[in-house]
C-alpha cells in the first residue's frame, strides 16, 4: 500500500505525534510534569499529617483523587486534573476505585462542621451512605513528633519546605485532634486551580 495513500500514517505526522506525547522520555523528566501550577503550595505540617491519616484509613480505597478529562466527569467534580498540581504528592492517591465520589476537588465543597459531622458517622448526614464511620479520629491527638522527619523526607524529594516550616512543625500539630487534621487535609485538596466548580 502506498504512503500517500495514508497521509497521517506517514512516518514525519506520526513521529510528531509521538513527539508531542513526550517523545519516549519518561514523563518524571518533562517539565510539565515537574513544574508546580503557579501558587501551589507544599500541605501545612497540620495538611500532611491529615493525609497521613487519609492514608492509615484507607480512604483511598474507596476514593479516587483524578477528575478525568472527560464531561462526564468534569461536570460532576470541576476541571480535570493536571500534572502540576501533583508535584508534591509522594505517594500520589489517585486511587483506581470509587466507591465512593472522587475527592480531587472536594475543598472548599463542604463546611469543616459536614466533614467532621459525616466522619463521625456517615449516616447522619447522608442516610444512605455506605461509607464506615470513623469515631476514633475525635479521641486520638497527634504528637507531632514524626512531623519533622516527614517534612525532612519530603524536601528530599523536592517538596519546597523552609527550615522554619520544619522547626515549627511538631508545635503546629501536637495536642490537634486527628479529625482536624483530617479535615484541614480534605479542605486544601484540589483548590489551587481557580474556578474548578
Ligand atoms: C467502604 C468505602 C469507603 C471508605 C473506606 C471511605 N469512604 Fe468516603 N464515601 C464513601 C461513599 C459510598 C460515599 C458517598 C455517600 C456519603 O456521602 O457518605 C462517600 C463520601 C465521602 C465524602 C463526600 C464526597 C462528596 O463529594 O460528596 C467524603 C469527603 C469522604 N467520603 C471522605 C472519606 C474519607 C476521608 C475516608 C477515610 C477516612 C473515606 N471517605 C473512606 C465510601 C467510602
Amino acid at each position: 500500500m502506498s504512503k500517500e495513500r495514508w497521509p497521517a500514517c506517514r512516518v514525519d505526522p506520526c513521529r510528531d505525534q509521538f513527539r508531542r506525547l513526550g517523545g519516549g522520555r519518561p514523563t518524571v523528566f518533562q517539565k510539565q510534569t515537574t513544574e508546580p501550577v503557579e501558587g501551589l503550595e507544599p500541605l501545612s505540617a497540620l495538611e500532611l499529617e491529615g493525609r497521613d491519616i487519609y492514608r492509615r484509613e484507607g480512604c483511598v480505597g474507596c476514593h479516587s483523587q483524578m477528575v478525568r478529562p472527560f464531561r462526564a466527569e468534569t461536570e460532576r467534580y470541576g476541571h480535570y486534573n493536571v500534572a502540576g498540581e501533583q508535584v508534591y504528592e509522594h505517594n500520589f492517591l489517585w486511587g483506581s476505585k470509587r466507591t465512593g465520589p472522587d475527592l480531587a476537588r472536594v475543598g472548599g465543597r463542604y463546611s469543616d462542621d459536614w466533614h467532621r459531622a459525616h466522619l463521625y458517622n456517615p449516616r447522619d448526614v447522608v442516610p444512605e451512605s455506605i461509607m464506615p464511620a470513623y469515631p476514633w479520629l475525635f479521641e486520638n491527638t497527634l504528637d507531632g513528633d514524626a512531623t519533622p522527619a516527614k517534612m525532612r523526607t519530603l524536601r528530599q524529594l523536592g517538596v519546597p519546605y523552609t527550615d522554619e516550616d520544619i522547626a515549627n512543625a511538631t508545635d503546629d500539630v501536637r495536642g490537634t485532634q486527628e479529625i482536624t487534621a483530617l479535615v484541614a487535609y480534605l479542605q486544601q485538596l484540589g483548590t489551587v486551580l481557580e474556578g474548578t466548580r
